[in-house]
């Protein structure tokens, strides 16, 4: 496949901005209109006057030594939705490119596609929320750029299978993007070890989930250097700052904690699973690799009411297609299950 040839025409001829700190990054730095006396914030080791890395070198090897991957198959954003964003630009001719979007999940996919005016192709996820083969073969056309999968899916839960991935990767005429924000919660592998052999593969990973550090905003996309390579030509120029970049870097050196830490809601993913299938308010519990269940409840409604009483705020997926009757809970600090968990079985006492 000629990934070049899947950009836009007006990306592929486009000359990307020159920013000054591109070049330089030491030394008497007269050349981008900088306060050179200095910071009103003075933070210890980041020189907050300065315009950070626009290419985030450090970062970016930081990650790649942590994937196995090379720098250049590593590309920084603010979250992973700048990726999902910066691939529809790249990728998708307004009104003409198609995106396929197997449903339900994660809504984001929707929302960039629409503000690129990609054309979208609506495909279901099968009844246990695996992919469609039958279906996704009907709706791919040779204009189908991006296809967006998510791999512990959000909302339900589940990864899909490894074999189904490949599949896609060689079906599609474009790029297949694995979303794997929560991959860090199941036992998976990530599926970016495929990327030197599926050129057409871009996975999607983030700090926000597993690292705890949806606050700095942090995502990343490994792939093929050839897409790296787009992404940054379209990226604004400084898109991670200095202050996220240092607690990427601080946080990535802490890999111990934020695996005590998924294993912590691992165990508190189970345990609630175990209360909530107990419970009669509950039809049923979907299968989860990631830090959410998905709840089918008989009254959601009530349920959502209730816990939103006790100040406990759920996500409601209700209108999601195949996903009726089904709240998104986030598996909380085990007093926070608790919480939860009480107001439950108390609406179940109430309840006939
Ligand atoms: C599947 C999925 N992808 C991406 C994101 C966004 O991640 P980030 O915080 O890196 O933008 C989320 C956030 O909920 C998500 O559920």
């Amino acid at each position: 496949m000629n990934l070049d040839s899947l950009v836009r025409p007006n990306i592929r001829s486009l000359a990307p901005y020159r920013s000054a700190r591109q070049d330089h990054l030491e030394g008497v730095l007269l050349d981008a209109n900088e306060n050179s006396l200095g910071s009103v914030l003075p933070l210890a080791g980041v020189a907050l006057n300065r315009y950070p890395d626009p290419f985030q070198r450090k970062l970016r090897n930081a990650l790649a030594e942590r994937e196995g991957r090379a720098a250049d198959e590593i590309f920084v954003g603010v979250g992973s939705d700048e990726a999902i964003d910066l691939l529809l630009r790249v990728y998708c001719e307004p009104g003409t490119d198609h995106v396929l979007i197997p449903e339900p999940t994660y809504g984001m996919y929707r929302v960039a596609a629409s503000i690129q005016n990609a054309v979208i192709d609506r495909v279901l996820l099968t009844d246990d929320f695996h992919l469609d083969r039958a279906a996704i073969t009907e709706a791919l056309r040779p204009d189908t750029k991006l296809i967006f999968v998510c791999s512990p899916n959000n909302p339900t839960g589940n990864r899909l299978r490894t074999d189904d991935l490949l599949w896609l990767c060689r079906q599609a005429p474009g790029l297949v993007v694995v979303d794997e924000a929560y991959v860090e919660f199941s036992e998976a592998a990530s599926m970016a070890m495929h990327i030197p052999s599926v050129e057409n593969l871009v996975v999607l990973r983030t700090l926000s989930k597993a690292w705890g550090l949806a606050g700095i905003r942090l995502g990343y996309a490994i792939a093929h250097p050839a897409v790296v390579r787009s992404l940054l030509k379209v990226k604004s120029p400084y898109n991670v700052n200095a202050l996220t970049a240092r607690a990427a870097l601080e946080g990535l050196r802490a890999a111990d904690k934020a695996a005590a830490m998924v294993r912590r809601l691992r165990e508190e993913r189970e345990r609630l699973r175990a209360s909530l299938v107990a419970s009669p308010l509950v039809v049923d519990v979907l299968p989860s690799d990631a830090n959410f269940l998905a709840v089918r409840f008989h009254d959601p409604t009530v349920v959502r009411e209730a816990l939103a009483n006790a100040g406990i705020i759920v996500r409601d997926r209700t209108q999601e297609p195949k996903l009726r009757g089904c709240l998104r809970i986030t598996v909380g600090a085990p007093d926070e299950n608790n919480a939860l968990l009480d107001v439950i079985s108390r609406l179940a006492e109430q309840r006939p």
